[in-house]
Formats: C-alpha cells, sequence, structure tokens
C-alpha cells in the first residue's frame, strides 16, 4: 500500500509511552512536517515549543488536573480528580502548539499542523497524542508566560511524544463509514 495512506490508516493515539528520551533529529523531523502543513493565506501561523523538563510536565499536568476537576462535564471531572491520570501519560517530550492571534486561520492551520506531527511521529515509529485538555491550563496566564512565546502568540493543543511502550498499545478501530454523498 502507499506509505502515506499506509501511515494514516495505522495511526493511533499512543497513550503509554517508555522513559527515554527521543532523539533531537526526531523532533527536527517532526517539527519540519509540522511547518510543510498548509495554511489559510499561506501565513504559518504556528510556533511550537518543546518542553522536556519532566518537573514542569509534571506540574503542567497537575494544574491542568485540578481545574479539571472543577468541570462541569463529569468525564473530564472524573479525570481531573483521578490520582493515576497523567495528562501527558508521561511522555518524555510533550509539544505545545501555538498560533498567532491575528492570523486569519491559525487554529485551522495549528490543527493541520499538529496531525502532520502525528503522522510524522508514527511514520519514524514514535508514538504521539494530541493533548486538547492543555486548554484548561491556557487559561491561566502565569502558566502560559512558561511556555516564553513570542508576542502575539496562544496556545492552542499539545502534542505528546515518546516511544511508544510495545506492552500495550492499542488496536485499530472501527471508523464510522456513512459519512459521504456524492452529488454529480
Ligand atoms: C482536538 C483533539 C483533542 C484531543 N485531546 C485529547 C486529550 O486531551 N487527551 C487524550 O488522551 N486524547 C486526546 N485526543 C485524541 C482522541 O481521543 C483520539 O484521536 C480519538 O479517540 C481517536 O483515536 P485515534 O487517535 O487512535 O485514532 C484529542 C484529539 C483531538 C483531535
Amino acid at each position: 500500500m502507499n506509505e502515506v495512506i499506509n501511515a494514516i490508516k495505522t495511526r493511533r493515539s499512543i497513550r503509554r509511552f517508555r522513559p527515554e528520551q527521543i532523539k533531537e533529529e526526531e523532533i527536527q523531523t517532526i517539527i519540519e512536517a509540522a511547518i510543510h502543513a498548509p495554511s489559510g493565506h499561506n501565513e504559518q501561523p504556528w510556533h511550537f515549543t518543546v518542553i522536556q523538563d519532566k518537573e514542569l510536565i509534571d506540574h503542567f499536568s497537575r494544574v491542568t488536573k485540578k481545574l479539571m476537576a472543577e468541570s462541569e462535564i463529569e468525564w473530564i471531572a472524573a479525570m481531573g480528580r483521578n490520582e493515576r491520570f497523567h495528562l501527558f501519560y508521561n511522555a518524555p517530550t510533550i509539544i505545545v502548539v501555538s498560533g498567532r492571534k491575528d492570523a486569519y486561520s491559525a487554529l485551522i492551520d495549528c490543527s493541520a499542523a499538529t496531525q502532520n506531527m502525528l503522522l510524522a511521529a508514527h511514520s519514524l515509529g514514535l508514538g504521539a497524542c494530541w493533548i486538547g485538555l492543555t486548554s484548561f491550563l491556557f487559561k491561566i496566564e502565569e502558566e502560559v508566560k512558561k511556555f516564553s512565546l513570542p508576542d502575539g502568540y496562544e496556545p492552542f493543543f499539545t502534542v505528546a511524544l515518546g516511544y511508544p511502550d510495545p506492552a500495550k498499545q492499542p488496536r485499530p478501530i472501527e471508523r464510522k463509514r456513512n459519512v459521504v454523498n456524492y452529488i454529480k
């Protein structure tokens, strides 16, 4: 099968990682894939913050979980209360994806870049998970400052990255098929 189609079809969200750090060249390849995403008006309005400080990653997980625990949405509150839950699944690297506030379509462009990162990671044999729940963390200005973003950028989501734990990996999931209509 075509390699790109194969990567798209076999990628899964990875939530169990080996503890060792990934290689710098792997991060570079993943970022390279991200910056080749399409963007509205070709603005390329993204910024990527690579975080590998375990204490800081754990801190972000703790702060986010505290906020999640106060959510009115019960499944989010339950995750926030779950002592065993780590927001980034103890991944050794996280990458915060931020967008330029005044760009034409920053959120969409950053989403495209994020999907490229997930596919690139998978094609390199790495595991990755898109973490949208960091939206709770991003409401706290004092925490966002820790990303040292360039002026005029705001964080949208995070990608957790690491080598997948071979003992525990997800199987393919059923995809909804009845999602197409043709007009000829
Ligand atoms: C916008 C967005 C936000 C997501 N946020 C989270 C998250 O915070 N935590 C998590 O474990 N997975 C998160 N995911 C991953 C989804 O749960 C996952 O993509 C979905 O269950 C399908 O599984 P698959 O990625 O293995 O195909 C997110 C995915 C997207 C697209």
